[in-house]
């Protein structure tokens, strides 16, 4: 079950709330995205409903492009495992946005979505011999965190094919709830002291390393600069040891805004840090963001299906579960609720959330402070661009939902 979020104590109706702004916004009609009436748009369907918000997704795109405007060369990828639905895929081509894929499905979702080898950068784990086949196939640039799997992709493609190290510096950012969102020291990328063998694998089997990458994890604060620019240098001293390198790429993790007070690395933030250890006219400047391209510009609306109390605790059910958003189940982090029709209502009473899903760890927030919920209630949960319909599976058979990108 999900940590409860820290109590902000009642929300008074004339109090802006933090989700306000962007795409969202307060009308007559309740509850605005991208200008459109949310009870209007959930009324054409039925059952779960995704809406994202394309005008947002462009802005986030333009705030990172403005960011890194000073280098001499950069390259912004988009995660597609936060959500590869179609339509979002098409925005991100037709905005020149790249594609960081993690598997050769996701691989062959963005050849079909226009993507050509060249725009597609690879950063997997655990990958079969399938796998490497496939890669070698189709074309893509792929990041390696093991010398053992390097030399076996060395034995299926060219001499001389380029590929990238993903090193792990080490460094706990983001929420740190986990491992699921924090990934230092995690199971991903090769420790800095194992770099040096790879490097010697890679050149031994033929191949070019021209790429340092690392992910530091989900979710990086204001107050994690500090980590990130000391990740930051645990590349720049790798770097005089990889004769071939052409590109820094730094992952993702920029972004993440749950509740009241969340403070994320500012884009400008990051682009400075990065700045400062590697100059702007130096190697290439990469990063493959999820979270903070889409997560924003998502919301998913449910309906609550029954309200209940028990043992005097509160409970409102929903029409959706983990099997639609899996969010607070697995990352351990609650999403915020937000009534439609009433979105700027009192939060007067206690309650928690349950999904559709017979597991009794299928609940999204426990004794929040929210307005009244009753039976019919429209709810949006948010943010959920990212990593919400990605990760959806079909548990129970409840997996249905509809996705809507408004442009
Ligand atoms: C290797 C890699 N790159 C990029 C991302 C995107 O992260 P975020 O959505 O936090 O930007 C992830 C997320 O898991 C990842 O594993």
């Amino acid at each position: 079950m999900s940590a409860p979020l820290p109590d902000v104590g009642p929300v008074a109706a004339n109090t802006v709330p933090w989700w306000m702004g962007g795409s969202l916004a307060v009308g007559a009609n309740g509850l605005e995205v991208a200008g459109q009436s949310v009870a209007e748009l959930a009324a054409e369907v039925d059952g779960p409903l995704y809406l994202y918000d394309g005008a947002r997704v462009r802005v986030q795109i333009a705030e990172v492009r403005a960011a890194l405007t000073p280098f001499r060369e950069t390259r912004i990828c988009y995660a597609m495992k936060a959500n590869r639905f179609g339509p979002l895929l098409d925005l991100m081509r037709r905005e020149g946005v790249d594609i960081d894929a993690c598997s050769p499905r996701e691989v062959a979702v963005a050849r079909g979505a226009g993507f050509v080898a060249a725009q597609i950068s690879v950063t997997a784990s655990s990958l079969s011999e399938a796998d490497l086949r496939a890669f070698a196939a189709s074309g893509p640039h792929v990041n390696f965190d093991h010398a053992p799997t390097l030399r076996r992709y060395a034995q299926l493609v060219p001499r001389g094919t380029r590929v990238g190290l993903r090193i792990d510096p080490g460094v706990h950012v983001g929420y740190g709830v986990n491992s699921r969102t924090d990934y230092g020291d995690s199971r991903l990328g090769l420790s800095p002291a194992d770099a040096g063998a790879a490097l010697a694998a890679a050149q031994d089997a033929g191949l070019v390393v021209d790429t340092l990458h690392m992910h530091l994890g989900w979710g990086i604060r204001g107050k994690d600069e500090v980590h990130f620019r000391r990740a930051l240098g645990v590349l720049a001293d790798l770097a005089p040891r990889v004769p071939d390198l052409r590109c820094i790429n730094v992952g993702g993790g920029l972004g993440g805004r749950l509740r009241p007070g969340d403070d994320p690395l500012r884009a400008e933030r990051w682009a400075a840090a990065i700045g400062e250890v590697f100059g702007h006219g130096g190697p290439v400047i990469a990063c493959e963001l999820g979270t903070h391209l889409v997560a924003a510009a998502g919301i998913l609306v449910a309906q609550v299906t029954a309200t209940w109390t028990k043992n005097g605790e509160r409970w409102a059910g929903l029409n959706v579960g983990q099997a639609a958003n899996v969010y607070a189940a697995h990352y351990g982090l609650e999403l915020e609720f937000v009534v439609i029709d009433r979105p700027l209502a009192m939060a007067t009473e206690r309650v928690s959330i349950g999904g559709n899903i017979n597991e009794s760890g299928d609940v999204f927030t426990r004794q929040r402070l929210l307005p009244p919920l009753a039976e019919g209630d429209r709810v949006a949960i948010l943010p959920a661009g990212a990593y919400g319909s990605s990760m959806a599976s079909d548990h129970c058979l409840r997996g249905g939902f509809i996705e809507r990108l408004l442009p």
